[in-house]
């Protein structure tokens, strides 16, 4: 007996130190990669799927060792990760990491904490506590909301719906946790056609269904047009957007808020608004007036994972007022029960992530937040914000200078540029994309092909900018004399 707990116990250290010696190795090939990311091609190219067919030589009956399959992963990664990080991808808004949470993301894995509740993790738990507030605090939305981490806008979107939907049902006197949807008062939700299609499928999986789904008017730039805001009867969902994938532009939540008051429907409505990068707007003093009112809303969803830069996969929804939101997510589990805490009838959950979410085990995503928030600060986070959206103004205006028709006015960190007609358009982002030097998405707005310019990576300069100006500049006369 006593040996074999002996040698168990020399296994279990050997194990320690394989993990050590397996951290460094992994830890020296990300180095490695990080310092090629931002000289190698943006997006991998033709041998792409010759590469990635290499993970077929990889069986379940012929194991291979760790670090042998960490040189495979790395070697991979060297050849064929999408170089979203280095400063020249500007599809979607995919955002890239700040070295400081990049590297607590690490730490934070070595932990591996569950931060599902306090007693699981009190490290994990006192961090997503503390990122927040400060969540809060940064967006400038009303001191008592909470904000609480999921993998990401579209989950947060969904999330939003369902607790507005079971708050609003409540309010009609309709228990949807005992009771189900079937027979439940129409809920309205209003929202725009330029919604983000992750709201129309919140609205699916909460039950509701599209049918339900009023489409709001919009001005040129794509933003609710609040005069025209449709009339329907209570209860009613809006569903605002900040930040509109294509233009940047956002919805004026504080006159749709107004115009709900005045309607008197504001008691029986519930405002949630996606901003999934806009939102970010409100840290910027220079921006913040895009978002104007948006603290009128009930609920917001936003990503750590697009422009604070945080690595994937991290989203918030952040709800005002906690009570419908504990009411909708929390269970009752004898296991998770905090002595002392509701046991005279208020709150049972002491912001315990868990019960705040749909979701129990959680890695801690607070804690590369954290490092963001406390080194760059509210100043620096503002200066994130400024320095994408000047450079988004300033790739626009090279262009426009060089003869591309620009969309849509710039207001934010989002441009949409056109090369005359769909097919040339389309000719010369496919020629950028194939050319590895930046890499930029397609769109189409107002029935017209665009190229569509997200700024969105920390590590984005004033180079690299002119660099995939020049790229694209040069892609299109090479277009057009092929023509
Ligand atoms: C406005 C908007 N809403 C929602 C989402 C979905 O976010 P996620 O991919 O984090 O789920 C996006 C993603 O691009 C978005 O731009």
């Amino acid at each position: 007996m006593e040996k074999a707990f002996s040698s168990q116990e020399a296994s279990s250290t050997a194990s320690a130190e394989k993990k050590v010696a397996l951290f460094g190795q992994a830890a020296n090939h990300a180095a490695d990669y990080l310092a090629i990311e931002r000289s190698s091609p943006v997006h991998p190219g033709a041998e792409l799927h010759e590469e990635l067919a290499r993970l077929d030589d990889l069986s379940l009956d012929r194991p291979m060792s760790p670090s042998e399959l960490l040189d495979l992963l790395a070697d991979l990664g060297r050849r064929t990760a999408v170089r979203s990080t280095g400063g020249r991808y500007f599809g979607f808004v995919t955002g890239g990491t700040e070295p400081a949470a990049l590297a607590a993301s690490v730490l934070a894995q070595a932990w591996d904490q569950n931060a599902a509740m306090s007693t699981m993790s009190p490290l994990a738990h006192r961090i997503d506590a503390q990122v927040a507030r400060w969540l809060v605090e940064l967006l400038g939305l009303p001191a008592g909301a909470t904000a609480v981490l999921c993998s990401g806008a579209s989950v947060a979107n969904w999330n939003a719906v369902t607790v507005a939907r079971d708050h609003l049902l409540r309010l009609d006197g309709w228990d949807v946790d005992r009771s189900g949807l079937m027979g439940a008062p129409p809920i309205t939700v209003v929202t725009s056609a330029e919604a983000h299609l992750s709201v129309d499928k919140a609205v699916r999986l909460a039950g509701l269904g599209t049918d339900r789904i009023v489409r709001a008017p919009v001005d040129g730039a794509g933003a609710i047009d609040p005069a025209r805001l449709p009339h329907i009867q209570p209860p009613v969902l809006v569903i605002a957007q900040c930040g509109n994938v294509n233009t940047g532009h956002s919805d004026p939540v504080g006159q749709i808020d107004k115009v709900l008051r005045t309607r008197g429907l504001r008691d029986r409505s519930w405002i949630h608004v996606d901003g999934a990068f806009g939102l970010w707007a409100a840290v910027s003093p220079r921006y913040r007036d895009q978002v104007v009112g948006v603290d009128r809303a009930d609920s917001w969803a936003t990503d750590g994972h697009k422009w604070p830069n945080s690595p994937y996969d991290c989203g918030v929804l952040i709800v005002a007022d906690p009570a419908p939101l504990e009411s909708t997510m929390a269970i009752d589990a004898a296991y998770a029960r905090i002595p002392g805490v509701g046991e005279a009838g208020g709150s049972a959950v002491r912001r315990e992530p868990m019960q705040l979410g749909p979701q129990m085990s959680q890695r801690a995503r607070s804690v590369p937040l954290l490092a963001t928030f406390a080194t760059l600060g509210r100043d620096g986070m503002a200066a994130l914000v400024d320095r994408c959206c000047w450079l988004a103004h300033h790739m626009a205006r090279r262009l426009a200078e060089g003869g591309a028709e620009l969309l849509a006015p710039v207001v934010l960190n989002q441009a949409l540029v056109a090369f005359g007609d769909d097919s040339v358009t389309d000719a010369v982002i496919a020629g950028v994309q194939g050319g590895g030097e930046a890499w930029f998405g397609t769109t189409t707005w107002r029935a017209r092909r665009a190229m569509r310019i997200s700024v969105s990576d920390v590590a984005t300069t004033l180079d690299d900018a002119d660099r995939a100006v020049d790229a694209v500049l040069a892609t299109w006369s090479a277009v057009g004399a092929d023509r």
